[in-house]
């Protein structure tokens, strides 16, 4: 079987090949929707950082495009990498970039990173832009234009600000847990409108960060949503978490808030961004995220590329208890199978599908276990009494490249009307769980060396 020695999942967007990080540029214009990606050009390991470029018509299926911003030279001995960033459509030409009257400029915004031995690490906020729908780039010559002279500033993501009819950045300096908003006419000069940090999780370092409006089930209201990604190899595991609050416009304010709240449960989600400028078909954000952690990233047993990103996920808010919570809903391709799970054992002999389980937990909880053997499983786990879903992917297949891999996760979720629902999508090397229609997610790389397995719930 070819997929168990190259584990690229079949319905999930991964590079034609070597390696990806973050999901960058997400943007909508005409019809496409852009994904761009940490990309490097020349190995399956991280480093030569780039944009990689992809287009898709429906969310489920991806066109390669060729290789958007390439890490350029500066003929002193240096390169600058094209770090995490965003894309905006500049319709009204407020940049200068495009001809008179075009409506279709797209401008990239992102980290330009150059290291060099004599003066360390620089980290500032640069441009490219484009007047081809993003298949070719050219970099502004005034780059760059966001320069605050510290070495660790990055991840710009840029929305129109309507109530002040102005461009608006969300960028963060990660090792103060501190996100900044700056404001433009024309994306080129940027002012500092106000800060937001030094809560929530301030255990690891702040990146990627996304503000943007979120629409509450079941009324007209619409809340701000703040995501963070939130760590790094050398500080243990990453995650994402959020706030929720209201923006004015200038000031981002937080709903109270004692917890800190995970956007997903498992190892494997990151670096998430919403698509900008989307419109008609979906009336809610669209999140991809990368579906791997800097913890054993490099280490992943793939063969040929390196990297994979989540399915776009659809968000809304819910308001419990005067709290709202994200929720979170797959956009999924129909050529994934569906496999309604009760009691009966079922036997799977194909390395994606879907499984969709809805059990009755008022006495007690269950067990759903995945098995290609006595030795190797993954197993889901309800337990009552601590309403506790768990995932255990330690006896998963090969774990045994990095020792940080074997893993269990597990996060709170009460019954609905008594009932559990999962909804489990298998694809390959990539497992999302939906909890509860979305309420909770856990996603989880594994690499198991058989896709023949048993499927039993008890
Ligand atoms: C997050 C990150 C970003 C940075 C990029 C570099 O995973 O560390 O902060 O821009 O990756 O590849």
């Amino acid at each position: 079987n070819p997929l168990e020695n190259t584990y690229r999942p079949l319905h999930h967007f991964t590079p034609p090949q070597n390696w990806t990080n973050d999901p960058n540029g997400m943007v909508y214009l005409d019809g496409e929707y852009h994904f761009f990606y940490q990309y490097n050009p020349f190995g399956d390991k991280w480093g030569h950082m780039s944009w990689g470029h992809a287009v898709s018509r429906d969310l489920k299926t991806w066109e390669h495009l060729p290789l958007a911003l390439p890490e350029f030279d500066n003929g002193d001995g240096t390169t600058t990498m094209i770090f995490s960033g965003s894309a905006v459509v500049d319709s009204a030409n407020t940049s200068g970039f495009f001809e008179e009257g075009f409506t279709k400029g797209m401008v990239a915004i992102f980290t330009s990173h150059i290291d060099s031995s004599g003066t360390g690490i620089a980290q500032h906020q640069s441009l490219g832009y484009s007047a081809d729908k993003g298949r070719s780039w050219k970099l502004y010559d005034e780059n760059p234009v966001l320069d605050i002279g510290l070495k660790d500033f990055r991840d710009p993501n840029v929305i129109w600000n309507e109530q002040r009819e102005a461009w608006l950045m969300a960028v963060v300096k990660p090792r103060e847990y501190m996100a900044q908003f700056y404001e433009s006419a024309d994306l080129k000069n940027w002012t500092l409108l106000s800060e937001f940090g030094q809560q929530g999780d301030t255990t690891k370092i702040w990146e990627c960060p996304s503000l943007f409006k979120v629409p509450v089930e079941g009324s007209d209201e619409k809340k701000w949503v703040l995501l963070i990604s939130s760590g790094h190899k050398t500080e243990g595991f990453v995650g994402m978490q959020y706030f929720v609050g209201d923006f004015d416009g200038v000031n981002f304010t937080v709903q109270r808030q004692d917890d800190v709240f995970a956007l997903d449960h498992g190892k494997d989600f990151y670096a998430a961004i919403p698509f900008n400028n989307l419109r008609g078909e979906y009336d809610k954000p669209v999140i991809m995220g990368w579906g791997n952690n800097w913890a054993y990233a490099n280490d992943i047993p793939t063969v040929g590329f390196r990297g994979n990103f989540s399915f776009p996920r659809a968000l809304s808010l819910t308001l419990n208890n005067d709290t709202y919570r994200l929720k979170s809903e797959p956009i999924v391709s129909e050529e994934i199978k569906t496999y309604e799970i009760d009691s009966e054992v079922l036997s799977l002999n194909e390395p994606s599908f879907h499984l969709h389980v809805k059990r009755d937990v008022s006495e007690k909880g269950f067990e759903l276990k995945v098995a290609a053997s006595k030795e190797e499983f993954v197993l889901f786990s309800y337990d009552l009494e601590k309403s506790e879903l768990s995932f255990d992917r330690t006896m998963s297949g090969k774990t045994d490249f990095n020792k940080a891999f074997p893993s269990v996760e597990t996060v709170k979720v009460s019954p609905k009307n008594g009932e559990i629902e999962l909804d489990i999508y298998f694809d390959v090397a990539l497992v999302e769980v939906f909890i509860n229609g979305g309420e909770e997610v856990i996603t989880n790389q594994i690499f198991p060396t058989s896709y023949k397995v048993e499927v039993a719930l008890k």
